[in-house]
């Protein structure tokens, strides 16, 4: 049987609704990998994209839930492990230097029964069954190591969400676990429509701020302005778009109402006009000068006041 290319395999995944990570991506993610790592982990590695990008002298550590992909990882010095991440770590009382991820975005747990894990349970609230995502992201707080860095692809939702997801990320922040934040518009990469954020995990931080990046942008917010914002996560809280001010010229503006006035009394004459050659009638004509007289009276003896007063 002929064997298939990377990008038919990727293609069949993505027919049944797997999702791979797009190299430029996970260059993108590996950026913010600020150290020499010995070993790197994965906690939900697909077919292995995110430990690619590594050099193979690099131990790679990988854990995922679809066998087949698992199966596909021909790194050097790579160790798998298949299984549920959040039910049954495979990696369990090891840390890592460096974690890269992109887990999937908002998937059902069982928050319920792995309530007392110690993974789960340092936090003050466990992440809702309806999304694992801030469990993705404690379990990889877990397993990284004082010194070490993780860089997590997330859904931008859970950046502003309150309820328990809200309690979770307004604990990373006081704990100072968060290092950066950084914004990913959709479309930036191959296969990825959906605007996401990257969010860089560390344990030493020495000061207090995260670091907020879109773009070209970056801003260091404080401690004090995150609280003022309910512990939100979101670049755009942080990094507003520019509004352009478009600046009126009041004088401009005016000169051009009164010319488009006088341009449309003069044409209402003329209209008027042709009007009396066909019918001989003067109503309208004595109903328009009537008018006009009253408006230029009533406002000739208001300027005169305004001048008497002034
Ligand atoms: C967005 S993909 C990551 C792809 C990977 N970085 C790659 O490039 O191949 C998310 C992966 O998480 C896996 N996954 C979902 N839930 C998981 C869980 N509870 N434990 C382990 N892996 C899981 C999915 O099977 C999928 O391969």
């Amino acid at each position: 049987m002929k064997a298939k290319s990377i990008k038919s395999i990727r293609k069949d995944f993505k027919d049944k609704g797997i999702f791979y990570t797009p190299e430029a991506l996970a260059l993108k993610i590996k950026s913010y990998v600020d150290i020499e790592p010995e070993s790197v982990y994965d906690p939900t590695c697909g077919a292995g994209s995110l430990l690619r990008v590594f050099p193979d002298d690099v131990k790679k550590y990988g854990q995922e839930l679809d066998g087949e992909q698992l199966r596909l990882i021909d790194l050097p010095n790579f160790t798998g492990y298949e299984g549920d991440t959040l039910e049954d770590d495979g990696f369990k009382g090891m840390v890592f230097d460096c974690i890269v991820a992109n887990p999937p975005f908002s998937v059902k747990w069982n928050a319920e029964k792995l309530q007392e894990d110690v993974r789960f349970s340092a936090a003050p609230a466990v992440p809702p069954p309806s999304k694992a995502d801030w469990a993705f992201i404690l379990h990889i707080l877990y397993h990284l190591s004082d010194e070490g860095v993780a860089v997590v692809l997330v859904f931008p939702g859970i950046l502003y969400r309150g309820q328990r997801e809200g309690k979770v990320r307004k604990w990373f922040v006081e704990n100072n676990y968060i290092d950066r934040v950084v914004n990913i518009p959709g479309k930036t990469f191959e296969d990825t429509s959906i605007p996401t954020c990257i969010i860089v995990l560390k344990k030493n931080k020495r000061d207090t701020n995260i670091l907020f990046e879109d773009g070209e942008r970056t801003r260091e917010v404080s401690r004090k302005e995150l609280e003022e914002n309910n512990y939100t996560l979101t670049p755009s809280t942080y990094l507003p778009n520019e509004i352009v001010k478009e600046v009126v010229d009041i004088d401009k503006l005016n000169k051009s109402i009164v010319d488009m006035v006088l341009k449309h009394v003069e044409n209402t004459f003329i209209q008027i006009y042709s009007l009396k050659d066909i019918s001989d009638d003067n109503f309208y004509l004595d109903k328009l000068i009537t008018g006009l007289e009253e408006i230029l009276v009533r406002y000739s003896s208001e300027r005169t006041e305004r001048r008497d007063n002034s």
